[in-house]
């Protein structure tokens, strides 16, 4: 059978994305229209097929390989290639490898203290408690003026993946960041087309020293792991040079781990908190949780983490609603049966993940924050793959483990603290960049909980 979908337009699909408001109305749009597998253009990859069905997309999950013409605007960024596209026999050794670390306690436990520095210190900043000297003379932001969420959140989320990836051993994070934002401006500011600051000279110039600044920065803790020491899977380049890797794809590993790392976990969490200032009940009902479970300490240890289930029921149901990265796409390698379609090796399979959490099928009301889908009874009659914001397969995201135990620390250091309520006037729109982002930050006033 044909796959159905819409006639090809000349321009290459943009203009139809354009009319529907943008890539995520349009695909719900097509859903709605064509049924669970679509075929369209997809801006950037000529002709594309959609799969938003949970039980055909079990289909695709086997499938190990991205096209890689939609990310060719990354190559740059490294030297021995992108770990993203890298050909499946290759791919699977040094995934095994970072999933090793990433998805291990030892390595969550290790970084724990460090990271609930790292948001303390951002929770000081806002409450007005930092003095002079760590803030600049800022005054503290609670209860005057709004905070600007993303921003900040993005900001510690970089902080905290970069401390990890170069295991805590650099002296001057803040330079490391700084850096790594020379590069994401020139790199991921060009594909949004977003205004940037100097000519575009000046710009590649200046992400080119940021790029050998950050290479040589990490050398230097291969370095310092050559003499000999961690083998306990804590540490990731330790890991990696434990397991003969290159230099220069350590260093790769790197770029793509605070890469794919800083913008979705800051963007988890001030969506979550977005949609907490909004739903004042279930904000109470965590801050309850969090005064049961901690008592009176201000940040919970490693080991509470579990306990704190209605904490990240809210933290699930976000990133349903606002999935951090809101689509994936696969290269078939071979033809593929899905449903009643045959599709023809070498077709893109695109993940629309923000269309799959809002399956009607799966989700009744589907638009509704609702943290209580997530209760275990809730999600045991649900297919496996009705919900994935760490998407699926072979290719899925091997941070998604550390990613939780950081949303949910900082969420809990936050909420245990302040309430957040929107910022009157504020609208916050959503729009679909390398992550979900809101095109105008989510500005919240933030006051004490003590203070009612
Ligand atoms: C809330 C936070 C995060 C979300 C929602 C998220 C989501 C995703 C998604 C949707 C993908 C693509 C999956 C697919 O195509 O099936 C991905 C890939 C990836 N993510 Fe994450 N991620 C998060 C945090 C992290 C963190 C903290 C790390 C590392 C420390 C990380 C490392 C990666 C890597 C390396 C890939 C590429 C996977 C591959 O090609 O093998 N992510 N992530």
């Amino acid at each position: 059978m044909d796959i159905p979908g819409p006639a090809p337009r000349a321009d290459g699909g943009a203009g139809a994305v354009a009319a529907a408001g943008g890539l995520h109305t349009y695909q719900l749009r097509l859903h709605a229209e064509y049924g669970p597998v679509v075929r369209f253009q997809l801006p950037g990859a000529e002709t594309a097929v959609s799969v938003a069905d949970p039980v055909l997309l079990e289909a695709t999950a086997r499938v190990d390989k991205r096209p890689e013409p939609l990310f060719a605007f990354l190559a740059p960024l490294f030297e021995t290639g992108n770990l993203q596209v890298m050909p499946a026999d290759e791919h699977a050794p040094w995934r095994r490898l970072l999933l090793s670390v990433l998805a291990g306690r030892p390595s969550h436990e290790r970084y724990f203290a460090r990271f609930t520095e790292l948001v303390t210190a951002l929770a000081d900043r806002w409450a007005g408690d930092a003095g002079d000297a760590g803030d600049a003379g800022r005054a503290g932001q609670t209860g005057h003026e709004p905070v600007e969420l993303q921003k900040d959140l993005t900001e510690l989320s970089l902080r905290m993946i970069c401390e990890y990836a170069l295991g805590g051993e650099v002296t001057d994070p803040g330079s490391v960041v700084a850096a790594f934002e020379d590069v994401l401006v020139e790199h991921l500011g060009q594909l949004y087309h977003a205004p940037l600051p100097g000519t575009q000279e000046e710009r590649a110039e200046r992400a080119e020293k940021a790029l050998a600044y950050l290479r040589a920065r990490v050398d230097r803790v291969v370095a310092a792991h050559r003499s000999g020491d961690r083998t306990d899977r804590s540490d990731l380049i330790g890991a990696l040079v434990e397991a003969g890797e290159r230099p220069a794809r350590i260093r790769d590993t790197v770029m793509v781990t605070m890469l794919a790392a800083h913008h979705t976990t800051g963007v988890a969490v001030s969506w979550t908190l977005h949609l907490l200032g909004r739903h004042p009940e279930v904000a109470e009902r965590i801050a309850g949780e969090l005064d049961r479970v901690l008592g009176d300490r201000a940040a919970p240890e490693y080991g509470d983490l579990r306990r704190l289930t209605h904490l990240e029921m809210a933290l699930k149901e976000a990133m349903r609603l606002y999935p951090p990265g809101p689509y994936g796409a696969r290269e078939t390698p071979e033809p593929l049966v899905l449903g009643d379609y045959e599709i023809p090796a070498g077709t893109t399979i695109f993940y629309p993940f923000w269309a799959v959490h809002m399956n009607p099928g799966h989700w009744p009301e589907p638009e509704k924050f609702m943290p209580e889908r997530f209760t275990p009874q809730e999600v045991a009659k649900r297919p496996r793959l009705a919900y994935i914001p760490f998407g699926l397969g072979p290719r899925s995201c091997e941070g998604a483990g550390l990613a939780m135990v950081k949303a949910e620390l900082i969420l809990a250091v936050l909420l245990k603290r302040f309430r957040f309520r929107p910022a009157p006037g504020h609208e916050v729109t959503p729009v679909e960049r390398f992550v979900l982002w809101a095109a105008d930050d989510i500005r919240m006033i933030v006051s004490p909980r003590t203070q009612g």
